[in-house]
C-alpha cells in the first residue's frame, strides 16, 4: 500500500462520509418498501432506484480513501427510521435528508479548505454538483406532490403523480434490471 496522502482528520471525516452515504442507501430501500406495500409501485421504484445511487455515491468515497492511501472502515449501518405515516411526511422526510446532506458534504469541503487539501478538495467537487442535483430531484418531487394532492378527494391525481415518478431520471438502475 502506498503512503497516506489524506490527513488522520480527514480519513475520519470521509470515512464517516462514506458510511452515512451508505445509511442513506439502506434508508431509501427501506422507503421503496414502505412506498411498495401501500400500493405506490412508481414511488417505490423511484426510491429503489436512488438507493443505487446512493450505494455508488458511498462506493466513490470507498475508492477515493483507498487510493489516497487511506483505509475504507466498512462499519455497521443504523437501522432506517420508522416508516412514514403517509406519503406527505415521507416525502418531507427525505427532502430534510438531502438538505442534511448537503451540509455535511460543505463540512467536508471547509475541512479540505482548512487542510489545504486540494486533491480531495477536488474529488468533493464532484458531490457538490451532485447535492445541486440531487435537491433539485427531491424538490421536484415534493413540488410534484404539493399540486397532485391539492384535492385530495382525486384520486386520480396521486395516481398520475405515481406514473410521473416511475419515469423520472435517476443514474442508479433498479438490481432487478441489471445483468448479474
Ligand atoms: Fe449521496 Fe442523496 O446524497
Amino acid at each position: 500500500m502506498s503512503d497516506k496522502r489524506i490527513s488522520d482528520s480527514m480519513e475520519q471525516a470521509l470515512n464517516d462520509q462514506m458510511n452515512n452515504e451508505a445509511m442513506q442507501a439502506q434508508a431509501y430501500l427501506a422507503l421503496g418498501v414502505w412506498a411498495e406495500s401501500n400500493s405506490y409501485t412508481g414511488i417505490a421504484d423511484f426510491f429503489y432506484k436512488h438507493s443505487e445511487e446512493e450505494r455508488q455515491h458511498m462506493f466513490k468515497f470507498l475508492e477515493f480513501i483507498q487510493a489516497r492511501g487511506g483505509e475504507a472502515k466498512i462499519s455497521a449501518i443504523p437501522a432506517p427510521r420508522d416508516n412514514p405515516t403517509d406519503l406527505a411526511s415521507c416525502i418531507e422526510d427525505v427532502w430534510q435528508h438531502e438538505l442534511d446532506n448537503s451540509k455535511k458534504i460543505y463540512a467536508l469541503v471547509d475541512l479540505a479548505m482548512a487542510e489545504r487539501d486540494w486533491a480531495t478538495f477536488n474529488f468533493l467537487q464532484w458531490f457538490v454538483k451532485e447535492q445541486i442535483e440531487e435537491e433539485a430531484l427531491i424538490g421536484d418531487l415534493r413540488d410534484k406532490y404539493a399540486l397532485a394532492s391539492d384535492e385530495k378527494s382525486e384520486n386520480a391525481n396521486l395516481y398520475s403523480f405515481d406514473r410521473d415518478m416511475a419515469g423520472a431520471s435517476q443514474e442508479g438502475e433498479l438490481p432487478r434490471n441489471q445483468e448479474l
